[in-house]
């Protein structure tokens, strides 16, 4: 099988232009990415992650609304192509948490999942894409993101 064609080669960094650049991200990911993969989202408040996952939640179909999973730990949202799985990791102080909630057969039972502070389960998911997102100094319409794998 040959690797997924990203919008973004591993170490590029690209600038993203306001929220629409930033959801397109997100919905050219959701088609790139392929069934039961992972995404892993990194960056500080504001930089745009849940921005990101709104659109790769609408690319497949889903028209409620996506908002940070930080108090729910995860949130799934049910689209016509799968279910997309948001996973904040933020909070958690060992991975076993995750695995207790059998992360495992979620992800492998999803279309798609976005795991957000996820540097734990990195080794675990060699094949997800990691994305940092990140604001501009001195440029507050603009974020920037950078495929860190
Ligand atoms: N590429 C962009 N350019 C300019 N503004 C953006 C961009 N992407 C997102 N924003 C705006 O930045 C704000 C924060 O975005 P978002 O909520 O997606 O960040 P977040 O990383 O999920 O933050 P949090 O850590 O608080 O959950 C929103 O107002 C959003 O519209
Ligand atoms: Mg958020």
């Amino acid at each position: 099988m040959t690797a997924p064609d990203l919008p973004l080669l591993p170490g590029e960094t690209r600038p993203l232009h306001g929220p629409g650049e930033q959801r397109a991200l997100g919905a050219a990911l959701a088609h790139a990415l392929p069934a039961g993969g992972v995404l892993f989202l990194e960056g500080e408040l504001g930089a745009g992650k849940t921005t990101l996952t709104q659109g790769l939640v609408a690319a497949l179909g889903f028209s409620g609304a996506v908002t940070s999973p930080t108090y729910a730990l995860m949130h799934p949202y049910p689209t016509p192509a799968g279910r997309v799985l948001h996973v904040d990791a933020y909070r958690v102080r060992d991975v076993r948490e995750l695995y207790d909630m059998d992360l495992e057969d979620l992800i492998a039972g999803s279309r798609l999942s976005v795991i957000e502070w996820g540097a734990d389960l990195y080794a675990d998911y060699p094949d997800a894409p990691i994305l940092r997102l990140e604001h501009v100094a001195g440029e507050p319409e603009v974020r920037q993101v950078t495929r860190l794998r």
